[in-house]
C-alpha cells in the first residue's frame, strides 16, 4: 500500500489546483513569500495562515518512513538502480513538462499546509509563526526552480545536461523548505534525486515527499530513504552512481563527506557563527528588537541566526540599548509549540556536549546577562541565554553553538567590530545596524559574509528576493545561492558551450 493511501483528500479541491498551476505556468500567479507582481517590495509574510486548518496528531509520516526504511545494502543497490534509469526518462520530460509537476508540488504543499505544520512542530519543534514562513518557503522553491528549469533549456548554443542522480542530505533544522529546496533544485533541472532526511525530521521529510508525489513526481525519479549516519557517508555518498551532491549540514560533515569522494561535485552549505553589528547612529529600539528575534527564533538553530552582537562606541554602555535587549529577550515565552503563546520552542535534542557548555559555562572575563535555565526534564527546554564580556578570540566569540545562546561583545569602532566579525572562520549572514550612509558603505565594502542584512533580522531569506549561500567555511563545493537565478547551474554541465575568446 502506498503511504498516500492514509491521506484524507477531501480538503484538496483538484478543479482549483489546476487552475493555479495554470496561473502559476503562465505568469499569472505569484509566490507565497513573495509579492506576485513587483519583486521589490517588502516581503508579504503569510504568519499563521494555516492555521485553520487540520491540525492532527499524524502518524502518517512515521509509516512512511516505516515503509521505506532501508536496512541493508542490496536494498540500497536497488534504489541507486532504479534511480539511474528512472533519470533518464525524467531528463527526456522536458522543462516544460517538469516545470507543471514542480508547480503543481507548489500547490499540492500549500493544500497540505497544516499537515507540514503539525509534523515540523511535533517532530522539530517549529512554532507556527516560524512553520507558516517555512512552508512558503518551499511552496516559492517549487514555483522558482520549475521557471529556472525552463530557462536553462533554452539557452542558445550549448545544451544543458543535468546530473543522473542526485544525493540530497538536509539537515533538521529546516525540515521542509530545505529538503524541498535542493530536492526541486535538482528535480528542476532535470535529475533523479535520492533523499536522506535527518533522522529527527524524518517524518516532515516525508511528508514533502509525498506531497512531491503526488503532484506527479514519479516514485524512481524521487527516492527517500533512510539510514544510520555510518551507512550514509561510506554506502550512499560514496556510491559510485551519485553524481551529484546537496549537502546542508556541519562543516565537518561536509568535509567528511567530501572525503569518501573526493571526485563527487558538491553543493554544500554549512556552519555559522554570525553578528549583527550596532553603531551610535541605529535605531536602537528596532535593533534590540531585531537581535533577539535573529538570535532566539527556532530556539537558535538556524544556521543563520544571531550568536554575536557587537556594540560599537557608546552603545557598549548605553542603558536604554541594555534594557531593551533585556527586556525583549525576557519576554519571549519559551515552551512548545502545540501551546500557541509560545515564541521560542525547545532545542531539539537534549542539550549535550558543545550547546550544554555554551548554556552552562563561561569564558574567562564573561558574565551572565540571562542566565539560560532548564526548564523541564526533558533537556530541551531551556530559557534564553545572554552573556556579556566576551572576548576577541575566545572560545564564545569563534564557535557556532546551534541553541538559545547570545554573546555580546563590545568596539571602539565600527573597523573594530568589522575584525571581529572577519576573524570568524565563517561567513554565513551578517547584520548592521546604522542609519550612517558612510558606516553602511564601510560595512559593505569589509565584511566577509555571504548574506547581509541593514536595519532588520539576519535570519529568513526569501526565494528570489534574496538568495542564500555563505562565504569562507559556511559554504563548500560548486554551490552558488540557494533561491537564486545561477542555483541549477551548479546541478549539471554544458555540452557544445561555445569556448570563451
Ligand atoms: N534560509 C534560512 C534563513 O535564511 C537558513 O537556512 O534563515
Amino acid at each position: 500500500p502506498g503511504p498516500n493511501r492514509r491521506q484524507d483528500r477531501s480538503a484538496f479541491d483538484a478543479a482549483a489546483a489546476e487552475a493555479r498551476v495554470a496561473d502559476l505556468a503562465t505568469g499569472r500567479a505569484g509566490f507565497a513569500n513573495t509579492p506576485d507582481t513587483d519583486p521589490d517590495l517588502p516581503a508579504n509574510r503569510t504568519w499563521g495562515r494555516a492555521v485553520t486548518g487540520r491540525m492532527r496528531g499524524s502518524d502518517l509520516g512515521a509509516a512512511t518512513v516505516r515503509e521505506h526504511t532501508l536496512a541493508t545494502s542490496e536494498e540500497l543497490e536497488r534504489v541507486m538502480s532504479a534511480g539511474v534509469a528512472a533519470a533518464a526518462g525524467w531528463q527526456a520530460l522536458g522543462a516544460d513538462r517538469r516545470a507543471e509537476i514542480l508547480h503543481r508540488a507548489g500547490v499540492v504543499m500549500e493544500a497540505r499546509r497544516a499537515e507540514l505544520l503539525e509534523v515540523m512542530g511535533s517532530e522539530c519543534g517549529k512554532t507556527l509563526d516560524q512553520g507558516d514562513p517555512e512552508i512558503s518557503e518551499a511552496i516559492d522553491f517549487a514555483h522558482y526552480y520549475a521557471g529556472l528549469g525552463q530557462e536553462l533549456e533554452r539557452v542558445d548554443g550549448a545544451t544543458y545536461v543535468p546530473s543522473k542522480l542526485t544525493v540530497v542530505t538536509p539537515p533538521w533544522n529546516f525540515p521542509v523548505a530545505i529538503p524541498a529546496g535542493s530536492t526541486l533544485s535538482a528535480l528542476a533541472a532535470g535529475s533523479a534525486v535520492v533523499i536522506k532526511p535527518a533522522h529527527p525530521a524524518a517524518r516532515s521529510g516525508a511528508v514533502m515527499v509525498e506531497a512531491l508525489w503526488e503532484a506527479g513526481v514519479p516514485r524512481d525519479v524521487l527516492q527517500y530513504v533512510q539510514l544510520s549516519e555510518r551507512d550514509l557517508g561510506t554506502q550512499l555518498v560514496s556510491h559510485p552512481a551519485v553524481d551529484r551532491l546537496i549537502l546542508t549540514g556541519g562543516y565537518e560533515t561536509a568535509e567528511l563527506f567530501r572525503s569518501f569522494r573526493p571526485d563527487l561535485p558538491l553543493l554544500a552549505e554549512t556552519s555559522g557563527k554570525n553578528a549583527i553589528i550596532v553603531t551610535p547612529s541605529a535605531d536602537l529600539d528596532l535593533a534590540a528588537r531585531d537581535v533577539a528575534a535573529s538570535a532566539f527564533g527556532h530556539a537558535g538553530q538556524k544556521c543563520s541566526a544571531a550568536s554575536l552582537v557587537v556594540l560599537v562606541g557608546s552603545v557598549a554602555t548605553s542603558r536604554r540599548f541594555h534594557s531593551q535587549l533585556v527586556d525583549a529577550v525576557r519576554s519571549l515565552h519559551v515552551g512548545y509549540p502545540w501551546d500557541p503563546r509560545t515564541q521560542m520552542g525547545p532545542v531539539i535534542e537534549p542539550a549535550q556536549g558543545k550547546l550544554l557548555r555554551g548554556l552552562t559555562t563561561l569564558g574567562e572575563g564573561e558574565n551572565w546577562v540571562l542566565e539560560p535555565r532548564q526548564l523541564d526534564d526533558s533537556g530541551k527546554l531551556w530559557s534564553p541565554g545572554v552573556r556579556a564580556g566576551v572576548r576577541r578570540g575566545s572560545e564564545y566569540h569563534l564557535t557556532e553553538y546551534f541553541g538559545p545562546i547570545l554573546g555580546v561583545m563590545t568596539a571602539g569602532t565600527l573597523e573594530e567590530a568589522v575584525g571581529i566579525v572577519n576573524d570568524i572562520d565563517y561567513g554565513l549572514t551578517s547584520g548592521l545596524h546604522s542609519l550612517a550612509p558612510e558606516e553602511l558603505g564601510y560595512w559593505l565594502d569589509n565584511v566577509q559574509a555571504g548574506n547581509l542584512y541593514v536595519n532588520r533580522g539576519i535570519t529568513g531569506a526569501i526565494v528570489r528576493r534574496q538568495p542564500f549561500g555563505g562565504w569562507k567555511k559556511s559554504a563548500i563545493g560548486a554551490g552558488t545561492k540557494a533561491g537564486g537565478p545561477n542555483y541549477l547551474v551548479g546541478l549539471g554541465s554544458w555540452k557544445d558551450a561555445p569556448v570563451p575568446g
